[in-house]
């Protein structure tokens, strides 16, 4: 049985989609078990940038079965643009397969995300604005439209209508913004169901059958530990649990089926959206971090907020995900740094030493990060094939983060293409 889950440990962006490509060589089913199209997942392949948001990473390999499960919500509208982008360039989504219990998200989630983000003013979370958060309440609340609902047109005009007048009230009651036009939003909602109805089956059998059947099976993580609605630094998350642990849930699977769990980090930190961030760099170190990993978002062209590696929170993400190995990215960007900084632990204001990431996002914010320093490395590591290749001062930085994680680190990246991964 090899099922294998791939998992952010820091803020999301931390090159999920390069390795699963890269595991997806080898994989026969790749699965996307929660989140939606606030994912953005880069993968080059032969010199081509392909930037996914809901399509699992495997889709580059034909004949991989790629599935989304239950535990996403899916805007049709992105998703079918997405499936035609990659038919534009010669991409067949023919191995696609949805899940008919995920939620999908309406127009009026997207405007309330919007509603929601500036009535917050100063406080905001800074979402992606693409209708997760109110879609997973909807969820949440029971009165959520599954993709079930979707491809049967009467039922689907049926709860879209009770949903719609829901909404309009409290988009016109409360924000004081104009109702959506139901009836229109049903008219073209069934077009999307006539085009996705195809691609609609059982994930939570099919990944079971697989995985009986000893095929190989990849679990894509989409964005981190600490955007877990549970376990990250609520409330500057997403709505999902994109921890290993969502990956039963969010696609109907039980935890006896997954073999091993592989947690991908950047060699330093980024964060996209607001929320405390103890080794952000606020400085020219930072603006340097962002260059050279030219750090903006893959969804929002945002630029990436920067900082040094923390130890404390990938201590947290292997705890939390039950890591058997970590893959390092982007150990290439820190190439040129005189000296590079490690957060091991943080210091409170009162002088006391914590190890253990903070449970709040208040006690987060008063948290100075504890540094050691290493010595940096120089040279162009994006050439490096194997690890013996690359400075004896940019191992010794990757042996450092092991110790201070306790994990191994199995996979290095040293660029985006798949062939700039180091294996260990
Ligand atoms: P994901 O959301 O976790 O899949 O990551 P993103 O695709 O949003 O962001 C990661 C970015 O880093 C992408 O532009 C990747 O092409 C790039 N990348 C991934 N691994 C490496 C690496 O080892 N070195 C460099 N320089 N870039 C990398
Ligand atoms: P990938 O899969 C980085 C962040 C948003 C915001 C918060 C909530 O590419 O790593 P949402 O729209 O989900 O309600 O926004 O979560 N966020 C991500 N940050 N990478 C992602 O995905 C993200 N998906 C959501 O910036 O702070
Ligand atoms: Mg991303």
């Amino acid at each position: 049985m090899a099922a294998r889950v791939v998992v952010g440990t820091q803020w999301g962006d931390e090159g999920k989609g390069k390795i699963i490509d890269i595991l997806a060589s080898r994989a026969d089913v790749v699965i996307r078990s929660q989140g939606g199209n606030n994912a953005g997942h880069t993968v080059e392949s032969d010199g081509n940038v392909y930037k996914l948001h809901l399509v699992p990473s495997g889709i580059l390999y034909p004949g991989t079965l790629c599935l989304i499960g239950c535990g996403t919500v899916i805007d049709p509208k992105a998703l079918i643009a997405e499936i035609d982008g990659l038919a534009a360039r010669g991409v067949s989504c023919d191995g696609l397969r949805i899940d008919p219990r995920a939620h999908v998200i309406m127009p009026w989630h997207l405007e309330l995300d919007a509603l929601s983000e500036k009535a917050r003013g100063s406080e905001d979370i800074g979402t992606t604005r693409r209708g997760i958060g109110p879609c997973y309440m909807d969820k949440a609340e029971r009165s959520g439209i599954r993709i079930a609902d979707l491809i049967v047109h009467e039922r689907f005009a049926k709860k879209a209508m009770t949903a719609g007048e829901n909404k309009a009230g409290l988009i016109k009651k409360l924000y004081g913004a104009d109702a959506p036009d139901i009836p229109a939003i049903i008219e073209e909602y069934k077009g999307y169901a006539d085009r996705l109805r195809g691609f609609v089956a059982d994930v939570s059998v099919l990944a079971f059958e697989s995985i009986k059947q000893g095929k190989s099976v990849l679990f894509e993580g989409a964005q981190g530990t600490l955007l877990d609605l549970d376990t990250g630094t609520y409330p500057f998350v997403t709505s999902s649990h994109p921890v290993s642990g969502g990956v039963c849930t969010g696609s109907g699977i039980g935890p006896t089926m997954i073999s091993d769990i592989l947690g991908v980090a950047k060699a330093y930190t980024t964060r996209v959206g607001k929320g405390p961030f103890p080794t952000e760099l606020l400085d020219e170190t930072g603006e340097k971090l962002r260059l050279a990993g030219n750090e903006f978002g893959t969804t929002t062209g945002r630029p990436r907020r920067c900082g040094w590696f923390d130890a404390v929170i990938l201590r947290h993400a292997v705890r939390i995900n039950g890591l058997t190995a970590v893959a390092i990215n982007k150990l290439d960007t820190l190439s040129g740094f005189k000296t590079l900084k490690i957060c091991t632990a943080y210091r409170l204001p009162d002088g006391s030493i914590i190890k253990d990431f903070p449970c709040s996002p208040e006690e987060l914010s008063l948290c100075s990060p504890v540094y050691e320093e290493a010595e940096g490395f120089e040279g162009d590591l994006s050439v490096c094939r194997s690890m013996k290749e690359l400075p004896k001062k940019a191992l010794d930085y990757i042996e450092r983060l092991e110790e201070l994680i306790g994990c191994s680190v199995t996979m290095v990246g040293v660029g985006p293409a798949r062939n700039q991964n180091l294996e260990r």
